[in-house]
């Protein structure tokens, strides 16, 4: 679905590569996610993945062509959710059907509608962001992000701003819509044991700059509930993640 061949790439104020000729690829229908120490340059592969950034060199592929020219085929929810304050939640939603063009308003209110009431915001299409909860403005964020119509989905720390009962139960909430829209899920968390919840393997950083992901399986079958992680194999490699990221951090 996705991949990296040898893609490099450096901030123009630094003085090397960030990324640094590195490979990777996810199959289609997975979920991983993506853990690494802050600034390790996380966000910067989203980046370059949904064409924000231009690689220094290599080349990624979506679906085995290159990404270079093309548009729409990837939905990017980026470390923020985003939503225009100005604008209805029905609106913000609304927005890649507006950007794509060629359906009239009412249709893209319908669409929009549907699209809400799926992540579970019915009633929702004309109150205005500040109106929701968090958690509501992330799962609007989501169904914005669903209604750019790609397979492939980058959620950048989606839910870290949220409370722990609610990130909790929106994990719970995207496993089940992954599961029912067959999409592939790349999802960067600081969080272990929410990637240890969410993904079949993770894909590891374990040190900058990024010249390779280990990726590491999940020994837990879908569908999970919290319990897994108690299994003694989850708890191992929960201490064995946190260890490995602990020792890149330097105070
Ligand atoms: N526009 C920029 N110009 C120069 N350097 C940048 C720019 N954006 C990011 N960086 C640097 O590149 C590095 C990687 O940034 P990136 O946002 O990819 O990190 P990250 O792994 O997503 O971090 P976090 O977990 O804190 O979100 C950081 O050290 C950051 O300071
Ligand atoms: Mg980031």
């Amino acid at each position: 679905m996705l991949e990296f061949q040898e893609v490099s790439y450096q901030y123009p104020s630094e003085d090397f590569d960030i990324i640094d000729r590195l490979s990777f690829s996810v199959a289609p229908g997975s979920f991983h996610c993506i853990i690494g120490i802050s600034g390790c340059g996380k966000s910067t592969i989203f980046r370059m993945t949904n064409g924000l950034l231009q690689p220094k060199g290599g080349t990624i592929l979506v679906e085995g062509q290159s990404i270079v020219g093309r548009k729409r085929y990837c939905g990017y929810m980026p470390q923020k959710d985003l939503l225009f304050p100005w604008r209805t939640v029905g609106e913000n939603v609304a927005l890649p059907l507006e950007i794509q063009g060629g359906l009239s308003k009412a249709e893209r209110r319908d669409r929009a509608e549907a699209a809400l009431r799926d992540v579970g915001l019915s009633g929702c299409l004309d109150k205005m962001p500040h109106e929701l909860s968090g958690g509501m403005r992330q799962r609007a964020a989501f169904a914005r992000t669903m209604l750019t119509g790609c397979d492939l989905l980058l959620l950048d720390e989606p839910f870290s701003a949220l409370d722990f009962l609610t990130r909790i139960s929106m994990q719970e909430w995207l496993v089940d819509q992954w599961r029912r829209h067959q999409k592939t899920i790349l999802f960067i968390t600081h969080d272990v044991e929410e990637a240890l919840f969410l993904s079949e393997s993770v894909l590891v950083v374990e040190h900058p700059p990024i010249r390779e992901l280990a990726e590491i399986p999940v020994p837990a079958a879908f569908p999970r509930d919290r319990s897994s992680l108690k299994l003694p194999e989850m708890v191992e490699l929960k201490e064995h993640l946190i260890d490995l990221l602990r020792k890149q951090v330097t105070v």
